[in-house]
């Protein structure tokens, strides 16, 4: 077996089961793999870095592992397929087995079986999902894809954002909302900014993908760059999603200034906004850019969703965890806001310390945050401003929501520096707000309210 055998024999039995081909960068995992080379040389060839090349790898081994149903590694993938294709290619009476055509039988029910499938698409499709996650089921959030659809389909939007709090479920709404634009684009790309790429580094990935990895030289000058993506956008219908996009932003000032690193991002996501294209870009974050902000308008083609909880849908992950006291479910709802991460956090913690009885923890402690959900929470925090530090425990001493008069009273700040937090803490989905008799009152929940209270006294 020849190396394009092998990426041709890993493609057919990912796809098999998935109905997902390989993308180019898995594939040059294991391209790389199959040269031996380490993990820090393909990070080099494929222009990311080691950390990140490591992290899609272990994924891949871990699609592997659950196909082929044996613990792939790094290692033993070549051999795994190699071994599998002779299996294969014995157990198989009537088809034979066939490479290049994409053809494999197994008489294991659960390993891998051509499934019936639609036939390809009609366009070449590139695709590039780099770390997005595996689609996997999901409680209801039809409205918020049928929102997110229409913007993108019918009004043709350039620009995109969806912004909540951490584990809210921005990337698997995203996740899921591309699976079912696939057909729309004839390019996509994901990339999760964890390691918040320098600009240079993210436009050399993206021209290189929307080229065909045919770029050899890429223009020198930052202008020229963004002039070749925007032509690469204006030529074919592409979708760019930007996963964790917070990472670019500052901590310790008011939210959506770019980190001084990061500056000339704003440059890029303008430019896709106000450039005329067919194109889009999706930029999931826990706050927007400033620039953003300034720019998203139901009148133009740049749209932001904020994504809240579950609500009652969450109720399925109560069940996936096989929590008891079904009719106490709703109080935990609530008070973790319908966040399916948090809610997936104290489910666990239910399930190993109550066995699952709800009623009982209820009793005890229903605000319990515990290691993994503070963790969580002071990430928020500490990219807090000084004055918006000072709003949010204010408010959070507080049995009652507070007014802003009755905000400039207790919290001792200048009304300005009241207003600028409160727009601040709004826009990073940290404080709530209730009308009562013409009057706008703030609160932070029960969570939080919990958080400062263990930990900014
Ligand atoms: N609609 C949903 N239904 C069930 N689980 C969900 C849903 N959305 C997110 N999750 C789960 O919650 C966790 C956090 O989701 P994620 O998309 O990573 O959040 P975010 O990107 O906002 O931080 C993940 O374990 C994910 O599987
Ligand atoms: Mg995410």
């Amino acid at each position: 077996m020849d190396i394009e055998e092998f990426l041709k024999l890993a493609d057919s039995v990912v796809f098999s089961e998935t109905e997902k081909h390989l993308d180019d960068l898995q594939k040059a995992v294991l391209r790389g793999v199959w040269d031996g080379q380490k993990y820090s040389e393909i990070a080099e060839e494929c222009y990311r870095t080691e950390a990140y090349v490591r992290n899609l790898a272990s994924e891949l081994w871990k699609m592997f592992s659950g196909i082929l149903g044996e613990n792939i590694r790094k290692s033993n993938i070549r051999s795994s397929l190699e071994r599998s294709q002779s299996a294969y290619f014995l157990n198989c009476k009537n088809d034979s087995f066939n490479i290049s055509n994409v053809h494999i039988c197994s008489n294991n029910p659960s390993s891998i079986i051509p499934k019936e499938r639609s036939p390809s698409p009609p366009k070449q499709q590139q695709i590039d999902l780099g770390t997005a996650p595996d689609i996997k089921k999901i409680c209801d959030r039809t409205h918020q894809l049928k929102t997110l659809q229409n913007w993108i389909i019918q009004e043709n939007c350039r620009l995109v954002s969806i912004i909540g709090l951490s584990g809210i479920g921005k990337t698997t709404l995203t996740r899921y909302l591309i699976q079912t634009l696939q057909p729309e684009f004839e390019a996509i790309i994901w990339r999760s900014f964890y390691t918040s790429p320098s600009l240079e580094i993210t436009l050399k990935n993206l021209l290189l993908f929307l080229s065909n990895q045919s770029l050899t030289e890429l223009p020198v000058s930052l202008e020229e760059q963004l002039s070749l993506l925007i032509e690469h956008l204006r030529t074919k219908r592409c979708l760019i999603i930007l996963d964790d996009v917070q990472t670019l932003l500052n901590q310790g000032t008011l939210a959506g200034q770019y980190h001084p690193d990061s500056k000339n991002y704003s440059l890029l996501f303008k430019l896709i906004a106000e450039t005329s294209h067919q194109s889009c870009l999706i930029l999931n974050s826990w706050e927007l850019p400033q620039d953003i902000v300034t720019l998203t308008d139901d009148n133009a083609p740049i749209r932001c969703l904020k994504l809240s909880g579950l609500g009652s849908a969450a109720t399925e992950i109560l069940h996936e965890k096989r929590l008891k006291d079904e009719e106490q479910w709703h109080l935990l709802i609530e008070t973790y806001q319908g966040n399916p991460l948090w809610l997936k956090i104290v489910a666990n913690m239910i399930q190993d310390i109550f066995r699952g009885r709800v009623a009982e923890f209820l009793k005890y402690d229903n605000l319990y945050l515990g290691e993994e959900l503070t963790e969580i929470l002071k990430q928020h925090l500490e990219r807090l401003s000084k004055i918006e530090k000072t709003v949010i425990t204010t408010l959070s001493q507080e049995k009652q929501p507070l007014g802003i008069a009755e905000l400039i009273e207790i919290s001792k700040l200048p009304a300005t520096d009241v207003f600028k937090a409160i727009q601040s803490l709004e826009r990073r989905c940290l404080i709530e707000t209730e009308e009562q008799q013409q009057q706008t009152y703030f609160k932070v929940s029960p969570i939080i309210q919990q958080y400062l209270i263990l930990n900014c006294q």
